[in-house]
């Protein structure tokens, strides 16, 4: 990835590159490769920094974690006030708030840029996430303009916020994607054994969903994934690949942050938590006599059931990224960053694994009432939901029916209907919460807070909630 960033650099007018890698022979093989890149290799830290023009620019790629602590530790050493250093890894935005603070007490900038893409997308154009200070990003700005991916004629880069934001921005992107496959991985899991269609029939239905509100990045891939054969057996690849979903971790940091801050982000933890049970082949092994529903999903009219599937996926993809926007701002507020949330819909429309048509209407939203609390109530989702809602409802209670395991789809509509609820249970467990800790209560018609002698005559008594 860090070569196709440094060859994408390098192609834009103007551009010179110098690149550095600790394997000596790493750097010979890419110049090798790619004459045309016209690359000034360095072979120690100090060519690399006296190859560089002033205020030097280095961007890190390297597998996120101690191995970045190291480059810039190394940085450090030969790079001088005003110079900038950024990190394009997957890092915990909490370390980059860290090494922020570090290197900026010497004077140097440090920018935590999320980078996505992929290989391809880092060559051809990345959504770029850059933190860091307004000072780095007067020099890093046109630089990261002209190798950013475009759309709608825009560049798919803005500076997201100081320090930590860009990668804090870039955790919840990988967040919301996690939850975009699992909602893919059960729609067509729900078409397969419903209606028996193979995966490539099942990869026109996708291709042709392609065309419409669900126009993204994920859903055209998915469409290659099934229709792709596998040679060595004649059968689709998709059933020969082992069904045990891996995972680096940015899907789960991004639901400890959300846990940490007080966000439901439901739909993200059960994407997470569905690769984590996919990958316990000893758990499913003794659990896979355990008893099911005796009729297996029947489905009489398959076109109205592919709509119907199609309806709940487009819903519950509304309620994913509303619950991912609703974390950065959350995430904004907590650590003091103006996140401009439609731009970063905006930079998510190209470039990135997110990328989708649908980003525009959350852009849209944004731009018409840029303090929106719950991005589902922008006018143009309560339409989408409204016209989902029933299908939506179809599909998770057939899912449970027949024994189909839906949780992205049916946590997604438990959000939904918990957020537009009038009154809650949640007021029985403030109950419960008094009745064994004295936990203390509020009640809807007085001020204050109050607890009951649940041990004593039941009355009930003005409180201190201290608990
Ligand atoms: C991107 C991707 C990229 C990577 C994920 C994969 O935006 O380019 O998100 O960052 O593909 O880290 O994550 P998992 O291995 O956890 O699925």
């Amino acid at each position: 990835m860090g070569s196709n960033l440094a060859r994408n650099l390098a192609s834009r007018e103007g551009n010179t590159v110098a690149v550095y890698n600790r394997s000596r022979a790493k750097t010979d093989e890419l110049l090798a490769a790619h004459p045309e890149a016209g690359f000034v290799p360095s072979f120690t830290y100090e060519e690399f920094a006296a190859s560089l023009s002033v205020p030097r620019t280095a961007v890190i790629m390297v597998k996120a974690g101690a191995g970045t602590d190291a480059v810039i530790d190394e940085l450090l050493t030969v790079f001088e006030p005003g110079d900038i250093i950024v990190d394009g890894g997957n890092a915990l935005f909490t370390d980059t708030i860290r090494r922020e603070k570090a290197v900026r007490s010497t004077g140097i900038n440090f920018v935590g840029m999320g980078v996505s893409g992929g290989e391809e997308g880092a060559l051809l154009g990345p959504s770029l996430m850059p933190g860091g200070s307004d000072e780095a990003w007067v020099t890093l700005g046109p630089i990261l303009t002209s190798i950013a991916a475009v759309a709608e004629g825009e560049p798919c880069v803005t500076h997201v916020g100081h320090d930590g934001a860009g990668h804090f921005v870039k955790m919840v992107h990988n967040g919301i994607e996690y939850a975009d496959m699992q909602l893919i991985a059960e729609a067509y899991d729900l078409i397969r054994r419903g209606t028996g269609k193979t995966p490539a029939e099942i990869a026109d239905v996708f291709a042709q969903w392609n065309d419409g509100e669900l126009d993204s990045y994920l859903i055209e891939i998915t469409a290659e994934v099934l229709r792709q054969q596998d040679a060595a057996t004649g059968t689709p690849l998709v059933d020969v690949i082992v069904d045990q979903a891996g995972a680096k971790g940015t899907g789960g940091w991004t639901v400890q942050t959300a846990i940490d801050l007080g966000v439901p982000v439901s739909g993200i933890a059960e994407a997470v938590f569905a690769r984590s049970l996919s990958s316990h082949p000893e758990q499913r092994a003794v659990a896979s006599d355990l008893p099911g529903p005796a009729d297996e999903l029947q489905v009489d009219g398959v076109d109205a059931f592919i709509e119907d599937v199609r309806l709940a996926l487009f819903a519950s993809k509304i309620v994913a990224y509303s619950q991912g926007f609703d974390e950065i701002r959350a995430g904004a507020a907590q650590y003091g960053w103006s996140i401009d949330l439609g731009a970063v819909a905006k930079i998510w429309r190209g470039g990135c694994i997110i990328r989708a048509q649908f980003l525009n209407r959350i852009s849209d939203a944004y731009a018409e009432q840029p303090d929106l609390q719950v991005l589902l109530t922008a006018p143009y989702f309560v339409s989408a939901l409204e016209r989902a809602q029933d299908a939506w409802r179809r599909i998770v209670a057939t899912a449970a029916a027949a024994g189909i395991p839906s949780p992205a789809f049916s946590s997604s509509l438990a959000y939904y209907d918990g957020l537009r609820a009038d009154r809650l249970p949640a007021a029985l467990i403030q109950g419960q919460r008094d009745f064994f800790g004295a936990h203390t209560y509020r009640r809807i018609d007085r001020e204050g807070t109050f607890h009951t002698l649940w041990s004593g005559d039941r009355s009930e008594v003005a409180a201190e909630d201290t608990h």
